[in-house]
């Protein structure tokens, strides 16, 4: 398909010059009309997928900024690139500041344009193919019902695991109040699941790729809102349309969630394809997942696709796999030895236990867990199951106000 540009300007003679001689260029639609920066923006707004818009600056540059800051912030499909006879270093800042991926200073060297509209080419390239064809990807939601059990160190250990196996992971932080895989993996988020829940109707990929923060094991993380008090703005019916777009552009989702039962947490586990429970070997936990499969059960989330995580588990005489597997009436999916400091460093550097101590028995049973999560995508056909298609047909957010009397 040819990316459209439109151009912006006031009697612009460049405008018209760079018109004649991209038109000649087979990978774009030129738009003949030259708009002016007052009906700039209202024209760009009833357009959808990606667009450059092209502004010249020269003849009110702060108008012309003040229009290209509009865009940036307002049209996520719109790439900008900006031109003018001015080579000043400040003028370039500003342009970059205001939007600019691309800056061209006039007169044009022809070269150096046509190379700067391939590299916005590409880009757009390389985030729609990051799209996958319309094969979902699956969604992994790491559960517990009780505090420090170690969801979020699986959540992000196995996404990091999965992005070394060459899976394209995001981690979604869905304890929106106060959760912590930021922290975990050292890094700075720009933007938040609060961005794309404002903008929800309007997601494209490049919307999604702005809103990510990448970690150095190659996964992308949607963070929780800076302000716990803004968690409440953020509804399941957001979290659901969020939850598609990703895994329509991702081979994985990896969610941690909250640890209270409530409307979100039970979407988000209806949606899942594979749900890891994680508990710890001692009574109160084991106590605590007992009721948290019964309430499971009652709310029909789909129990083929649950499976237990015993963490920090240490063999004893006085409770034995057997005993824990008979109590909570599940199979023991997978057991994490008990290895603090180890888990502790890794936490501490921003980095998985695979990144930090590779030779470490927690990161080889990781590995293992991570193989384990593989196979039981490829051979049992999680997320396959008629009877899981047959659930999502009627609407869970529908099929759970009859429920609600059960979150409370
Ligand atoms: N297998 C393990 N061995 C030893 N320590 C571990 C292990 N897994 C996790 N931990 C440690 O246990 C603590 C709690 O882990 P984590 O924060 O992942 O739990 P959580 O269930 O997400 O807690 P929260 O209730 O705060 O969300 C952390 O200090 C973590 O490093
Ligand atoms: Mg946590």
């Amino acid at each position: 398909m040819k990316l459209p540009i439109y151009l912006i300007g006031e009697d612009s003679l460049a405008l018209a010059s760079l018109r004649q001689q991209l038109e000649k260029e087979p990978a774009f639609f030129i738009e003949p009309r030259v708009h002016n920066y007052a009906d700039a923006f209202d024209h760009l707004r009833s357009k959808s997928g990606p667009i450059v818009a092209v502004i010249d600056l020269n003849r009110d540059e702060e108008r012309a900024l003040a229009v290209a800051a509009e865009i940036k912030f307002k049209l996520s499909n719109v790439h900008l690139v900006m031109t003018s006879p001015d080579h000043d270093p400040q003028t370039l800042l500003r342009a970059m500041r205001s939007g600019a991926e691309e800056y061209l200073t006039q007169p044009f060297n022809w070269q150096e344009v046509l190379k700067s509209f391939d590299h916005i080419r590409k880009k757009i390239d390389v985030h729609s193919s990051s799209g996958r064809g319309g094969e979902r990807g699956k969604i992994i939601a790491v559960s517990s019902n009780k505090g420090g059990v170690g969801s979020t160190t699986l959540a992000t250990n196995l996404a990091s695991n999965l992005a070394g196996r060459n899976k394209s992971v995001c981690l979604v932080d869905l304890v929106l109040q106060f959760g912590s895989v930021t922290s975990f993996l050292n890094i700075e988020a720009s933007y938040t699941i609060l961005d794309l829940a404002k903008n929800v109707k309007r997601i494209d990929p490049l919307l999604l790729d702005g809103s990510l923060v990448k970690h150095s094991s190659g996964v992308r993380v949607l963070a929780e809102p800076f302000y716990a008090e803004d968690a409440r703005r953020i509804t399941p019916s957001d979290i659901d349309e969020i939850l598609d777009v990703l895994a329509q552009s991702f081979d994985f989702v990896v969610v941690d969630t909250a640890k209270e039962f409530d409307e979100m947490l039970a979407l988000v586990l209806d949606k899942a394809s594979l749900v890891l429970f994680v508990t710890e070997m001692d009574v109160p936990s084991l106590k605590s997942a007992h009721r948290a499969f019964e309430l499971l059960e009652r709310m029909g989330i789909y129990d083929k696709k649950i499976r237990l995580i015993l963490n920090r588990y240490v063999k004893s005489k006085l409770m034995s796999l057997e005993s824990v597997e008979k109590a909570l009436g599940v199979k023991v999916f997978w057991t994490l030895p008990n290895n603090y400091p180890t888990a502790i460093a890794a936490v501490n550097q921003g980095l998985s236990i695979e990144e930090s101590d590779p030779r470490s028995d927690i990161a080889s049973s990781y590995a293992g867990l991570t193989s384990a999560v593989l196979e039981a995508f490829k051979y049992s056909g999680l997320g396959t199951t008629r009877e899981e298609d047959e659930d999502k047909k009627s609407g869970f957010l529908s099929r759970l106000i009859p429920m609600r009397g059960l979150l409370k």
